[in-house]
């Protein structure tokens, strides 16, 4: 029998993305997802590539007796927890909205875990956590500075609420770097609602028509070329590192384990680079310009990946190129998505 592993916000971006690599590592995933920031299509996208209809509640995590009826229907090994809001600049507008989701929601899906003696858990952290960092690359004992943003917030106190359930509950913290691409395939990606403010689809909207120019945010940096440096990665690598952290939660029977994993590439890339790599490999052109500095910008952030390669045995594969390339196959395929409906 296969293991059932319940993926939360399972529909968004990185969690449609691990339910398709979770079947084929041989699980089974079930999902709910209120669709706050997603839609259903992206059910229809998973189907496409796994060949089935996995099971899929539409309801909110914070709803303890919607929660429990999955795992009355389900027996459930292992939880990935994604489901949480994850704008920056709405959580310091909306601070309210974001610890209510995010904070509201993890606790109901630990409190439900616990009544069902479910004690697995993968959850969704962020390269956020570390703030400015005074040395890259970041270590995962790397201090963490004082949250720049309530997400940030929600992100650190996530963990630490986690660490204090360690004796009866494992965890896997993965902290992720800058998650870009889609699958290759063009089936599922990422749904951008509204302006963007991320890099990636503010420049493959960019180069589809729907914005204008793309604005490099500050040129002057203390940078090879004055533009910051982020650690890109590939969504499907970072849907390969949560199939590696259920395996080794499901194969790991002795409770009291609390581990945290930096899931990037281990190498930065600056925004020049990234508009040079997008416009080589698909031949087209990115207008842009560059522009002032964003407020809260960090400059230069990247991984440190020893521990997550010696210890959960897994590794970015996916470079620059393919990132484009995919992100890019992603936007045509919305537009022709768009234009359908
Ligand atoms: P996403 O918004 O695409 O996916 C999150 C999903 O959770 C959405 O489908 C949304 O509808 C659902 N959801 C939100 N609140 C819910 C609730 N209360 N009940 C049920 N479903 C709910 O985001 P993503 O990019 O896939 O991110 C997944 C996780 O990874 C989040 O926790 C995010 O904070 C974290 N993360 C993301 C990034 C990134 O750059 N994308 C970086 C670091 C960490
Ligand atoms: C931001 C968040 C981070 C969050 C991540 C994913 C901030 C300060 N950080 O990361 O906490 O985990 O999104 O949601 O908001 N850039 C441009 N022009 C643009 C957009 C971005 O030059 O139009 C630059 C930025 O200055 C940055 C890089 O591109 O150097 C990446 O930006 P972005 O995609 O927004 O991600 P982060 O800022 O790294």
């Amino acid at each position: 029998m296969r293991n059932k592993v319940l993926v939360t916000g399972g529909l968004g971006f990185i969690g449609s993305h691990t339910v398709v690599c979770l079947h084929e590592a041989g699980f089974e995933p079930i999902i709910v997802d209120n669709l706050s920031n997603s839609e259903i299509s992206a059910l229809q996208g998973i189907e496409e590539l796994i060949g089935y209809s996995p099971a899929f509640y539409q309801s909110d995590i914070s709803e303890f007796p919607f929660l429990s009826k999955i795992f009355e229907d389900h027996e459930i090994s292992a939880v990935i927890h994604f489901a949480a809001f994850k704008a920056v600049g709405e959580s310091v507008e909306f601070p309210l909205k974001y610890y209510k989701n995010n904070m509201g929601g993890l606790i109901t899906v630990l409190e439900t875990m616990k009544a069902y003696n479910v004690n697995s858990v993968v959850f969704s952290s962020s390269c956020t956590v570390y703030g400015e960092p005074n040395q890259v690359p970041v270590l995962e004992i790397t201090p963490m500075k004082e949250a720049e943003s309530p997400y940030g917030a929600t992100k650190q106190m996530g963990e630490r609420i986690l660490r204090d359930n360690a004796s009866w509950c494992n965890t896997q913290c993965l902290r992720y770097f800058n998650p870009i691409g889609a699958h290759p395939t063009g089936k599922i990606g990422e749904l951008p609602l509204g302006i963007p403010n991320n890099l990636i689809p503010y420049l493959t909207q960019t180069v589809a028509g729907i914005r204008k120019e793309l604005t490099v945010f500050g040129g002057d940096y203390d940078t090879t070329d004055g533009t910051c440096i982020r650690d890109y990665i590939h969504v499907m690598d970072l849907a390969e590192a949560h199939v590696k952290a259920v395996e080794r939660l499901i194969g790991n029977q002795q409770l009291g384990s609390f581990e945290v994993f930096n899931i990037g590439t281990g190498k930065g890339s600056s925004v020049l680079e990234v508009i040079n790599t997008f416009e080589e490999i698909n031949q087209i052109k990115v207008p842009y310009k560059i522009g002032p500095r964003r407020s809260g910008d960090v400059v230069k952030v990247w991984a440190e990946t020893n521990k997550v390669e010696n210890i959960l045995g897994w590794k970015a594969h996916r470079n620059l190129s393919n990132m484009m390339k995919d992100a890019w196959n992603w936007q045509l395929e919305l537009a022709k998505k768009t234009s359908n409906t």
